[in-house]
């Protein structure tokens, strides 16, 4: 864990290490194999969920063995807080039609599950031959809506996390780990 955690923000003593880069970067790997061998002879649609998902969706892309396709999505629900407000807009929608795609929604981190509910119900209507959902993290115990976590990458405990992708008000989203926020106030 040292090496990568020398690579940014080394010191800040509001950052907690939970999950090394090499951890992550092994977790992948096994991800992007496990849907290689599920979607052979598929020729997937990944659609990362901006901004959080940007660096797993890099990482998990070069980790799957197949002939695919990569689309963008903004969705809002939580303004700059650590709590989520319930209430979902798609900021950017998709520039193509996804009638009759193998759809894989790329996303950071399931918590409430109100964005992705809404997301995945809303892909789904646009007549998408499968809906499947790949997930960093998952924080379980914060869930208010059931959401089918088809690929995971890892469970964690109740905490504001950041780094990999994830942000404080901006802020920590190029760190290559994750790192718990002890005080989002500071
Ligand atoms: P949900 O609708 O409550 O499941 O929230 C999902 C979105 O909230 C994620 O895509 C993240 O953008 C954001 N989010 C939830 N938990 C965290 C966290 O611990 N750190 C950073 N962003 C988070
Ligand atoms: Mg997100």
């Amino acid at each position: 864990m040292a090496t990568s955690l020398q690579i940014s923000e080394f010191g800040n003593p509001n950052l907690e290490p939970l999950l090394a880069a090499e951890e992550i970067q092994r977790r992948i790997a096994e991800i992007g194999a496990e849907i290689s061998r599920d979607y052979a002879g598929k020729n997937p649609l990944l659609i990362g969920v901006l901004k959080g998902a940007c660096m797993f969706l890099s990482d998990l892309m070069r980790a799957i063995d197949l002939s695919l396709a990569v689309e963008f999505m903004a969705i809002s629900s939580y303004g700059t807080g650590t709590r989520t407000s319930g209430e979902v807009r798609i900021i950017k929608d998709l520039d193509v039609a996804i009638e009759g795609r193998d759809i894989l929604v790329v996303e950071d981190i399931v918590d409430t599950g109100l964005t992705l509910s809404y997301l995945l119900s809303n892909l789904e209507s646009r007549g998408a031959r499968s809906v499947k959902l790949v997930a960093l993290l998952d924080k379980f115990e914060r869930r208010l809506r059931d959401v089918p976590v088809d690929y995971l990458g890892f469970k964690i405990p109740d905490h504001f996390v950041v780094g990999y992708g994830l942000d404080f008000a901006e802020r920590y989203r190029n760190l290559p780990y994750i790192a718990i926020l002890k005080d989002p106030e500071i």
